[in-house]
This record gives C-alpha cells, sequence and structure tokens, in this order.
C-alpha cells in the first residue's frame, strides 16, 4: 500500500479508493503532489512550475535560485512566518522570543498496521487492516523535530494523518498552534461543506463557493460544540450525493477545532485542520512531546454518498469499541420529558411494568437521582443516590427494570459540579476559573478541572461504585455547559494555555478507565444533546444523544446532516410526546417513529399515559424496530433525498442490509401539497440483476384517519429487479395531510 522511490524521493500511499502522493523535493523539502483516485504509478506528468514570483522569499539553502519559494510550493506541514505566508500548519515561540523554525526532511518509516496514539482516541487497526508511513522533520537549528504519520486503511477510501512534535533543543519552548494535517490543493473552484447549528439544531449542511481569503470552520467553547462539527469538506462544484470529487475530513477530538482554509495568490487552496491555535499555547520543555489529536482524510469519487460511505466504515470498524460495537442496540425509555425532576420509587416502577409490556428492553433513569438535586441548581459532583426521593435507592430501581427482564440505565454530567454540592465545598479549587474575577456560570454549574488527575480518580471512583454497586448496564454521560476561563489551580503559568487540551486528555483517561472497568455497560453521550457529536467521544461511548430537539420534523434535517460523518448506529433518537416540546409541532405517531427507527430506538415520553390504541401502535412499531435493526444498525446508509436541497420538504432514507438481502426504506414528506405533484426517488446499492419482493408496506396515515383514503396500489407483494427500482424509483402515494411518513422493507428473492 506505501511505496517509497529513492530516486524521486515519492511515496505513493495507495488502496483501491484512493492515491495520495509526497514527495521530497531536492532531499529535504516535504512536498504535497496528489491526491484523487488511484493511480498505477505517479511519475510526474504536471512537474511544478518554477517561476520567479515576486515577493515570495527563498531559503538561504537556495539562495541563487529565485524561482524556489515555499510560498509558492504545496507543503504537507508548513511553518509560520518564515518563508511561506500561508495559513500554517503549526507555530512555535522559542525560550528567546523568535518564532521561526524550519523544519526539513530527516528519515522515514513504513509500518504494518497502525500504532496507537499515546493517551488519545484514534483509528485503531490491526497489522494486516492498515500500513503506516512516518517521516521525520528535524528542524535546521535542532530545535524542533516533527512525526507526520500517515495510514492507509485496507478496507475504507480513508487515510488517517497526525503529528508528534518534540522539543529537540536545550532551552523550553512554546507550541502556538499544531495542527493534525495540512494540505495544498492545486485549484480553488471547490465548494466547502461545513456543519453548522446550535443547540436543538444541530449539524444543518451548509454548501458554499470558496472565495478568496481565509475562510474557518471552528470552535473556541472548549468543546466541539452544536455550533460547528469538528468536519468539513471541498467538493467539486458539479459534485453531488451520487457523483463528482469529494474530500472530507473529519478529526479524532472533542475539544475546540479549526479548519481554515486559505485561497491564496496563485490560484492554489491550502486546507489546515486540528486543534484550534487561538487560546492554545503548549509548553515543551526539552525532550518533551506534543501529540496532535488525528485527522481522517476521506476521498470520494462519488459525491457526498462515497465520503459518507467512507466515514461511517471506518467509524464502524475503526473508531467504536467493546462489546457494543457489533450488537443491535437496546430500545430504550428515557424518563427526562416524561417526569423532568418530578419522580419517585413508585412512578419508575409503574414506567418498568409499562415498558415491559410495551416491548421495550432499557429503562433510563435521566437527572434528579442524586445529592439533593430536585432542579438543575445543585448537586453535580454529588454521585450518591437521593433515598428520600428513591426509597430503597438505586439498587431498588434496577431490580424493578431487571425484574421485568430490561435493562436499567443511568444519568451522569460527571465532569460538572455545582456550587451547591459536598464536593465544591470540599474541593472548591477543583473548578476552572479565573483567580482574578468572579466565576462564570452556565446552567448554574462549573466545570471541573480534569487536568488535574485527584479529579479524575474521584470521577473514575465515584462513577464506578455507582455502576458496580446498582447493577447499572447503561449510562448516559451528560456535558451541559462549554468551557469560559480555562484556568487550572493547580498549572503553572506557562502551562496555563495547555488547560483546554488537558482537559480532554483528562476525560479521555476517564473513560478509558471507566469503559475498561465495565466493558458490558453501554455508555451514550450527550451535551445538551448533539454538542459533543465527535469521533472522540464515540471511541469510548458508541452512541451520541443526536439532539435536545426530539420533533421528527427537525429531526429529519438533523440526523441527515449527522450522517454526513456518523454511522446511524451513533445516533439516539427517541420517539417524544406531541406537541413537541421544542417546537410545539402535533406529528402522527408513525412518523415520530419512523423517523426514530433511523438511529438507536427510543421513547422519551410518558408511556404509561397511552391510551389502548396508542398502545397497540408503540407495540406494533417495537415489533417492527426489531425485525429491522440488524439492517438499519449494522447494515449500509444512504441518503436518497435530503432536506437540505429542493424545496426541503421531502427526505427519504434508505438501509441495506450487511448481506444484501433486505432493504429499509423510508420516505418523508413534511408539508401536504396542493398539487397532483408526485415525485419519485430512487434506490441505490441493489443488485440490478436480483429480485426485490416489497415485504413490507407502510403507507403514510393522517392525524385523524387511518390512511384508508390513499389512492393508489400498495405494491405489497410485488417483486421488481433491482435495476427498475434503481432507475425508474419508486413514488409514495400522495395523501393530503402534512408531516407523513412511509416505510418499504424490500427483500432480495
Ligand atoms: C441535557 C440532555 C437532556 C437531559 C437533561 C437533564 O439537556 O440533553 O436529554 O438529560 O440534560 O438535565
Amino acid at each position: 500500500m506505501i511505496t517509497f522511490d529513492k530516486e524521486t524521493g515519492i511515496f505513493h500511499l495507495k488502496n483501491d479508493r484512493y492515491s495520495y502522493v509526497l514527495q521530497i523535493a531536492k532531499g529535504k523539502y516535504l512536498l504535497h503532489r496528489y491526491w484523487g483516485k488511484p493511480l498505477r504509478a505517479f511519475r510526474d506528468s504536471r512537474p511544478l512550475q518554477a517561476l520567479d514570483r515576486a515577493f515570495s522569499p527563498q531559503p538561504e539553502a537556495e539562495r541563487g535560485e529565485r524561482t524556489f519559494s515555499l510560498d509558492v510550493l504545496p507543503q504537507e506541514y508548513p511553518a509560520a512566518g518564515h518563508v511561506d505566508y500561508r495559513i500554517p500548519a503549526y507555530s512555535v515561540r522559542l525560550s528567546d522570543g523568535t518564532t521561526s523554525t524550519e523544519l526539513r526532511y530527516a528519515t522515514h518509516r513504513i509500518e504494518k498496521g497502525k500504532p496507537r496514539l499515546l493517551g488519545l482516541p484514534s483509528a485503531l487497526a490491526e497489522e494486516t487492516e492498515a500500513e503506516t508511513l512516518v517521516i521525520r522533520l528535524e528542524d535546521t537549528a535542532g530545535v524542533l523535530a516533527a512525526e507526520l504519520s500517515y495510514s492507509v486503511f485496507a478496507d475504507s477510501a480513508i487515510l488517517a494523518r497526525s503529528v508528534r512534535l518534540e522539543n529537540t533543543g536545550k532551552e523550553p519552548l512554546d507550541l502556538t498552534g499544531a495542527a493534525s494535517f495540512a494540505l495544498d490543493f492545486p485549484e480553488q473552484d471547490y465548494d466547502h461543506v461545513a456543519l453548522f447549528g446550535g443547540h436543538a439544531s444541530e449539524r444543518n449542511v451548509e454548501r458554499m463557493p470558496v472565495t478568496h481569503g481565509v475562510y474557518s470552520v471552528e470552535s473556541r467553547r472548549g468543546a466541539s460544540s452544536h455550533q460547528a462539527s469538528p468536519f468539513f469538506a471541498l467538493a467539486r462544484k458539479t459534485a453531488d450525493e451520487r457523483q463528482g470529487e469529494v474530500f472530507g475530513f473529519s478529526l479524532v477530538w472533542s475539544g475546540e477545532f479549526a479548519f481554515r482554509t486559505e485561497a491564496e495568490q496563485f490560484g492554489t487552496l491550502r486546507l489546515v485542520g486540528g486543534i484550534n491555535p487561538e487560546g492554545f499555547r503548549w509548553h515543551l520543555a526539552p525532550g518533551e512531546t506534543f501529540q496532535t489529536p488525528e485527522a481522517l482524510l476521506a476521498y470520494s469519487s462519488e459525491g457526498f454518498d462515497g465520503m459518507s460511505q467512507a466515514f461511517h466504515t471506518v467509524v464502524r470498524h475503526h473508531i467504536l469499541r467493546g462489546s457494543w460495537r457489533d450488537r443491535g442496540r437496546p430500545i430504550l425509555v428515557n424518563n427526562w420529558e416524561a417526569t423532568y425532576f418530578d419522580f419517585d420509587a413508585e412512578k419508575l416502577d409503574h414506567l418498568a411494568e409499562c415498558a415491559k409490556n410495551l416491548g421495550i428492553e432499557l429503562m433510563v433513569l435521566d437527572d434528579g437521582w442524586f445529592g439533593k438535586r430536585n432542579d438543575d441548581n445543585s448537586s453535580l459532583g454529588d454521585w450518591v443516590c437521593n433515598e428520600s426521593k428513591l426509597a430503597g435507592g438505586l439498587k431498588a430501581v434496577a431490580e424493578s427494570a431487571h425484574r421485568r427482564g430490561l435493562k436499567f440505565g443511568l444519568w451522569f454530567e460527571p465532569e460538572m459540579v455545582s456550587t451547591e454540592s459536598d464536593l465544591y465545598r470540599a474541593h472548591p479549587d477543583w473548578a476552572l476559573r479565573s483567580p482574578h474575577y468572579p466565576m462564570t456560570f452556565g446552567r448554574n454549574q462549573l466545570v471541573l478541572d480534569l487536568s488535574r488527575r485527584e479529579v479524575c480518580d474521584y470521577i473514575v471512583e465515584s462513577v464506578s461504585k455507582v455502576l458496580t454497586e446498582s447493577g447499572v448496564d447503561y449510562v448516559k454521560w451528560d456535558f451541559n455547559r462549554h468551557l469560559t476561563d480555562a484556568f487550572s489551580a493547580a498549572l503553572p503559568p506557562e502551562r496555563q494555555g495547555e488547560v483546554k487540551t488537558r482537559f480532554y486528555y483528562g476525560l479521555y483517561d476517564v473513560l478509558e478507565r471507566l469503559t475498561s472497568r465495565h466493558p458490558e455497560v453501554l455508555f451514550e453521550s450527550c451535551s445538551g444533546g448533539g454538542g459533543r457529536f465527535d469521533l472522540g467521544i464515540l471511541h469510548y461511548m458508541p452512541q451520541t444523544w443526536t439532539s435536545d430537539d426530539t420533533d421528527a420534523i427537525e429531526r429529519l434535517k438533523i440526523q441527515t446532516g449527522t450522517s454526513m460523518v456518523f454511522p446511524p448506529i451513533t445516533m439516539g433518537a427517541h420517539v417524544s410526546v406531541v406537541p413537541n416540546h421544542q417546537v410545539g409541532r402535533v406529528t402522527p405517531m408513525q412518523t415520530r417513529a419512523f423517523c426514530a427507527m433511523m438511529g438507536c430506538y427510543g421513547y422519551e415520553l410518558d408511556i404509561t399515559r397511552f391510551t389502548e390504541e396508542e398502545q397497540a401502535e408503540v407495540r406494533a412499531h417495537i415489533a417492527l424496530y426489531k425485525r429491522l435493526r440488524k439492517t438499519m444498525q449494522l447494515g449500509t446508509f444512504h441518503r436518497l433525498v435530503s432536506p437540505f436541497e429542493g424545496s426541503g420538504n421531502e427526505t427519504a432514507w434508505e438501509f441495506v442490509s450487511a448481506d444484501g438481502r433486505e432493504v429499509v426504506l423510508l420516505y418523508f414528506k413534511t408539508l401536504a401539497t396542493p398539487k397532483t405533484e408526485l415525485r419519485r426517488f430512487f434506490p441505490v446499492g441493489l443488485a440490478a440483476d436480483a429480485e426485490y419482493e416489497v415485504a413490507e408496506y407502510y403507507p403514510a396515515k393522517g392525524l385523524s384517519h387511518d390512511g384508508a383514503g390513499n389512492k393508489g396500489t400498495s405494491l405489497k407483494g410485488c417483486a421488481f429487479y433491482g435495476d427498475e427500482l434503481m432507475q425508474s424509483g419508486i413514488e409514495p402515494e400522495k395523501i393530503d395531510t402534512d408531516f407523513a411518513a412511509y416505510l418499504w422493507v424490500l427483500r432480495r428473492k
């Protein structure tokens, strides 16, 4: 997969999806030469042009050669402010205050497999699954070295990149920027695509043309955030869902990040991605190293679908781990929107009984079970059951679930502390804050200083104790505010710029310890919904609560946007009450159910209040989901119609089972339209010459009637060849009601 030609200095990284080519020029400069469809060989059909460009300087080593400038050449890991004015990949401040460095090629090695990144989450691979190239660059003044790591996977269109920087000098230095990767594209006529959002409206797909200047998609919130997802793509102007080149990037990192592009004077485009350099400063004593997070680079010549397939494959096989990686996830009921803080043991027992009768598999007790917490103003940090609220303690609640054959789940928010808590009274210095100013609050709580080992130990021990003593099978791990004044009472002044990064080293260590101590527990991450939906977190917790917005129509967009990077098995999605608590919308139960079935399915409403008719409908949905779960969670997912395109009035999704024998199609039409305009959609990924029978079909229902008024045939029982389904398409029956949802199950004969 990786070859090196000594004579030309060319590294060719290749699998059956892409080629990625680097070159050592003049024995020392590491240049980027090609990334795209796989090539037989790279023989340089497009040699780099040597032009004397005014105001583009030469390093002294090339002084006589005015046509050679690093300000013009495509680079792999460019330095700041020396001989290249474009955005840098890294920057340093040496102990004498100067900031120039010169990294040049020193050595390289090619290894089977993929080494783990120390203390950080990363894609994992066996020896046969990947190959890794490590290129070592050394500074000409001997103060710095960088090891650039490139891993090619055998099974996906992904290249993993990361960098380890080392202080090789005799004096300390400060890193003021250390990206995971940089890339120079030879032209600028791309669109950039990012996932913009906010709390309860995460990951909206936004596509805009690249324009001159610097553009940044970033988080400065101490978390990957609702506002921007750690994902970025560059797409050819003509690329769409099914065809055209798309270059996608995602970080295995949960903290602040930045993807910055610069469309510059000579028509090229630089992209740099990694930890956000703003506010970052890492002190490196002589001999110390800094490891950047990993970036996953996806190449697709098959549009956005191809890019998402690459990400989904790498997430499913190399990011997710543990006993739940390939297991269908349990159908849950969460009491949050049903009771908020107002529950007791009796109510929960009744909830467990109803859950059992409906076919639900896991009962989750959300916020409010610990300390003295009856609203969101107190007790975070005191992970001890409030027995005055829950007679018999958590053990009794767990038993009431277990007795009925249900699993039991529990909510925690371990990275936080309330000032009204025993933990804060004992350790006020464990919260992040400025020593000079009044504290800043979010949801009336403070963030714990996870850069401190004793804080991490406290979290591991207090959470672990509850899990062991109460028999918890599932954890919802929440994080409900962002970092401000991220300073540590335990670090010296020169290390305060490290706190927001060290916070995540601490969190990853906590999660590593907890998940290995409790390997059977299913962890679901949450941050006010999907505020920390990233590949770093998924390495420890294989699913994430996608959004606090549970309205089905809103979720069509949120889940479609999320699927750009993350496969459905990572997305928590629940049926909630109508009128919906976030937007007040009233949608049919079937629409809420079909939308939630796209992810890890559950209910988040008072199931004890269902009428008999509702109970029957819910039982049928649960039974249907149990039949289809394997296909929907462990199969291949495709977006067929995106709510971010066209009128935005329609959405269609497809799931194909791993063996290709079962296909589930979901179609949603948000608002009814007056004309008899009927729109077909086209399944993909079927075998053209195989016959598929329409085994099950669920037409849309109105709010007040059962769909009997639907015209047209249901096609149920009919069989079609794959080519007809893919080329002639499927046309949903027209129905005069808003918020319509349809589901088809096709079985290959
Ligand atoms: C966050 C979560 C919710 C719920 C509450 C509890 O907002 O996203 O699902 O758990 O916290 O306080």
